[in-house]
């Protein structure tokens, strides 16, 4: 396990094809994490700039420093990509690398895993006020299984939420996931943890991830110049479904991914979060009807 902020980047050589960088271009990088996919880019060219984006403090400074000889080429900003505005500002392309960060997962103290007994965060801005803890012990129990129902399509979220409530309050992550164990009518047989959809959904409901998502997919196409491209790569199915008809269903962008484009055994082998990654692609056409 890794405790840095060092990101094997998923599907990169697919993700830099299917770009086709620009020597002199300029590029936004709506998640920059440990800035892996952005030091790709930077390394193209030395004319190419970047803006660099991401909500949690310790990423950006984790890619200030990993990219810190590119210099003034890279602007870091602290932000949702929901709340961004780039003003005037148009990019030749913008990647979106979704969800959480492997180095997110690793730090225990985040939360955001049930694997090390941790107080249950997982903010990925650690501005914003409400926590998974606040979530758990707060919500009535038909919220709490309509997040695991809707956010990890847990079967079995009635059960769970009715565990929950009875046994506030519950404070780490172990603790929930104990709880998640029980709650489960017989033993699983699949090979995941049970606790691991309980743990996706919410993560996805503290940080809004999906309607931050659809807000990307509606503003970001006019922050492209004509024949810009936009990549995002997705980890579930209801991150992939939104990315699919978003990009299909936006009137200034032509989708140049038919099917997703998905990691091979090779990188799978090397990088097993790869397995589950869809990287789509769109082009922003020249006859706006902005
Ligand atoms: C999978 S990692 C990106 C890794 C990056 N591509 C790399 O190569 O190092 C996802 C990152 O996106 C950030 N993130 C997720 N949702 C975001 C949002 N709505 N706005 C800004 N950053 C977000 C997370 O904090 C995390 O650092």
């Amino acid at each position: 396990m890794t405790l840095t902020f060092e990101h094997i980047p998923v599907l990169s050589r697919q993700l830099i094809a299917g770009l086709e960088i620009r020597p002199d271009g300029h590029y936004l990088d709506a998640t920059v994490g440990g800035g892996g996919h952005s030091s790709l880019i930077l390394a193209i060219a030395p004319a190419i700039t970047l803006t660099a984006l991401d909500q949690d403090q310790q990423a950006l400074a984790a890619a200030q420093a990993h990219l810190q000889e590119y210099g003034d080429r890279v602007q870091f900003y602290q932000h949702n990509f929901a709340d961004y505005d780039p003003g005037s500002l148009r990019f030749d392309g913008i990647l979106a690398d979704l969800g959480v960060s492997s180095a997110q997962i690793d730090r225990p103290e985040r939360g955001f895993s049930f694997r090390q007994e941790a107080p249950l965060d997982m903010r990925m801005d650690q501005r914003r006020s409400l926590t998974a803890a606040d979530l758990i012990n707060t919500a009535s129990a038909t919220e709490l299984a309509d997040i695991f129902y809707q956010f990890g399509e847990e079967r079995f979220s009635r059960r769970i939420a009715a565990r929950i409530v009875a046994q506030r309050p519950i404070q780490t992550t172990t603790q929930l996931a104990q709880i998640v164990l029980q709650a489960m009518p017989h033993r699983p047989r699949q090979s995941i943890h049970p606790a691991t959809r309980v743990f996706q959904a919410l993560r996805i409901a503290v940080n809004q991830e999906l309607l931050a998502l659809d807000t990307l997919l509606e503003r970001s196409p006019s922050w492209l110049k004509p024949g810009g491209k936009i990549a995002i790569i997705s980890f579930h199915s209801l991150e992939d479904r939104r990315v699919k008809f978003g990009l299909r269903n936006h009137p200034n962008l032509k989708v140049l991914t038919k099917k997703p484009i998905v990691a091979d055994a090779a990188e799978i082998a090397a990088n097993p979060r790869s397995r589950s990654a869809k990287l789509r692609l769109a082009e922003r056409q020249d006859d706006s009807k902005e």
